[in-house]
């Protein structure tokens, strides 16, 4: 893993984006995204630039199950917000928050990702340590998945909604078996209260319990980290 300690989000958005470009330059067209806080400066250095993605094609690691797209806590709303109306793709996935049939949807969402194998992967990390919505205990080897979200992410979540019962109980998430697929990742986390997540994320054993902690057994990993995120690295 490439660790790269900046002095706070802000700097790390320029960071982020070098990887992007760096990935673009190389040829990458597949990108996988994330939402929440963690990736905004990433997607506003990535907005001010010129690098195009009209050829490209992106897929988002899970969307809330019950929201419709048009609610502005979706994931699909925040990515229309944060990047995809200034930046368009080709083509951007995200799972259906309204799918029908929730069993067909994680279907649907697999086929998409094998059919446009990721280059570049953009991960933020809970401060439980998951990734996607792959929460502590969730087996390595699963694909797309509906995850019950524990109470502590449901709480964290909660700062985006205007009551914590408003906020969605499961959410369609990519696996982590699919996100070890990525050619590469960047992982990034900002914020004392990151700080035990990424010690056993790059210290820790490798352990389902820790479900960030299997990036170490990835080859092309950078995680971006601010001083406060990076605190209790030994
Ligand atoms: C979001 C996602 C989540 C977040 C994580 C950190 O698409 O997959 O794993 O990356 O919950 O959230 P923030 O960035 O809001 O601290």
């Amino acid at each position: 893993m490439k660790v790269i300690v900046t002095k706070n989000q802000q700097e790390a958005g320029v960071e982020g984006y070098q990887v992007f470009k760096e990935a673009v330059e190389k040829g990458a067209k597949v990108f996988g995204l994330a939402t929440g806080s963690t990736p905004i400066t990433t997607y506003e250095e990535i907005i001010k630039s010129d690098l195009d993605f009209s050829d490209c094609t992106s897929i988002n690691l899970d969307e809330y199950v019950g929201i419709s797209p048009d609610n502005d806590q979706s994931y699909q709303y925040f990515m229309n917000e944060h990047l995809f109306s200034k930046k368009p793709f080709k083509q951007s996935y995200l799972p259906n928050g309204l799918a029908e049939d929730p069993e067909a949807e994680t279907v649907r969402y697999n086929q998409i990702i094998a059919d446009n194998p990721i280059d570049l992967q953009l991960l933020g990390i809970g401060r439980n340590a998951h990734i996607g919505f792959n929460e502590p205990g969730t087996s390595f080897e699963l694909e797309t998945h509906v995850a019950d979200l524990t109470d502590s992410t449901i709480e964290a979540n909660s700062r985006f909604f205007e009551h914590v019962e408003d906020v969605p109980k499961q959410a369609y998430s990519m696996g982590i078996g699919s996100i070890m697929k990525s050619k590469q990742i960047i992982i990034e986390a900002f914020g004392a209260e990151k700080a035990d997540a990424v010690a056993k994320m790059i210290e820790g054993p490798v352990t389902e319990d820790v479900p960030a902690s299997i990036l170490q057994q990835h080859p092309n990993v950078v995680v971006l980290l601010d001083e406060a995120a990076a605190a209790k690295l030994s």
